[in-house]
């Protein structure tokens, strides 16, 4: 861990910061990247998830535990802050889907009924400084031959928006280290691509793919002059995301 701060820190940093305003915003199906880029691939991973048990670990809002609901998966959604899980909670009681939302940190999980068939992690682990006892208990909640797939900022091209706003091309300075990146509402922490994949392995999983997204130009196009530096995104991937197989 490359930074003082302590995956307390980062979550009460995370109750703190999250705005009901922001939770509403994206309560349907997330922000414009997320629809854009990252929840057609965490659905094309997953497969047909009817009837399956899944782990949406470190769900925030409850969005995407809704959306997989929606497609007739039995979901359990974990989330540390309070505000987010009473957020999600609330929307469960709105629209009885059925999903269990459990306040829980991911390295201190309580007894969540069962193996799983999936667990989906999506933007989370790069948020967690302390990461590696968060990845761990999603991988020994599945079942021999479970699917977990986990997405986060590619850790090659973090800045990307800001960069090519600013600069008209995407610039680095730091790669190998491990370091923390201010965030607007909260911190994320920079380690290299080989980090994840390593500690994948070491848990015994088996890598299935390995998706890089780049946004449609037509999105891209119809979102400008909108957005600006939106561009970035169909020539650089700004998200990682791995699907890997439990031994079975
Ligand atoms: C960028 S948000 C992503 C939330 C959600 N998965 C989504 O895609 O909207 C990062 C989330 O990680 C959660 N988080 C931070 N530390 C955590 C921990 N130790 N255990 C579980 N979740 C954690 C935060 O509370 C926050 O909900």
């Amino acid at each position: 861990m490359a930074s003082s701060w302590t995956n307390n820190d980062a979550i009460r940093q995370w109750n703190i910061s999250t705005t009901r305003k922001a939770m509403e915003a994206s309560a349907k199906d997330g922000d414009f990247a997320k629809r854009h880029l990252v929840n057609p691939v965490l659905l094309r991973l997953l497969g047909d998830v009817r009837g399956l048990r899944v782990l949406d670990a470190g769900c925030g809002n409850g969005y995407f535990s809704r959306m997989l609901a929606e497609y007739g998966a039995q979901v359990v959604g974990v989330e540390p802050t309070e505000v987010m899980s009473a957020f999600a909670r609330e929307k469960e009681t709105e629209s009885r889907q059925g999903v269990t939302y459990v306040q829980a940190d991911l390295t201190r999980l309580p007894d969540l009924g069962g193996l799983f068939d999936a667990a989906v992690c999506s933007m989370v682990l790069m948020a967690i400084p302390d990461w590696k006892p968060a990845m761990r208990p999603c991988v020994q909640a599945l079942r021999p031959g479970g699917l977990f797939v986990f997405a986060v900022v590619h850790p090659a091209f973090e800045q990307l928006w800001g960069s090519r706003r600013e600069h008209g091309e995407y610039r680095t300075r730091r790669y190998l280290a491990e370091y923390e990146i201010v965030g607007p509402s909260a911190s994320d922490f920079h380690r290299p691509i080989s980090a994840y994949l390593n500690e994948l392995v070491s848990l015994g999983c088996r890598l299935r793919e390995f998706a890089e997204p780049g946004l449609d130009p037509a999105v891209a196009a119809a979102a400008q002059p909108g957005i600006a530096g939106i561009d970035g995104y169909v020539h650089l991937p700004n998200f990682l995301i791995v699907s890997a197989e439990v031994a079975s």
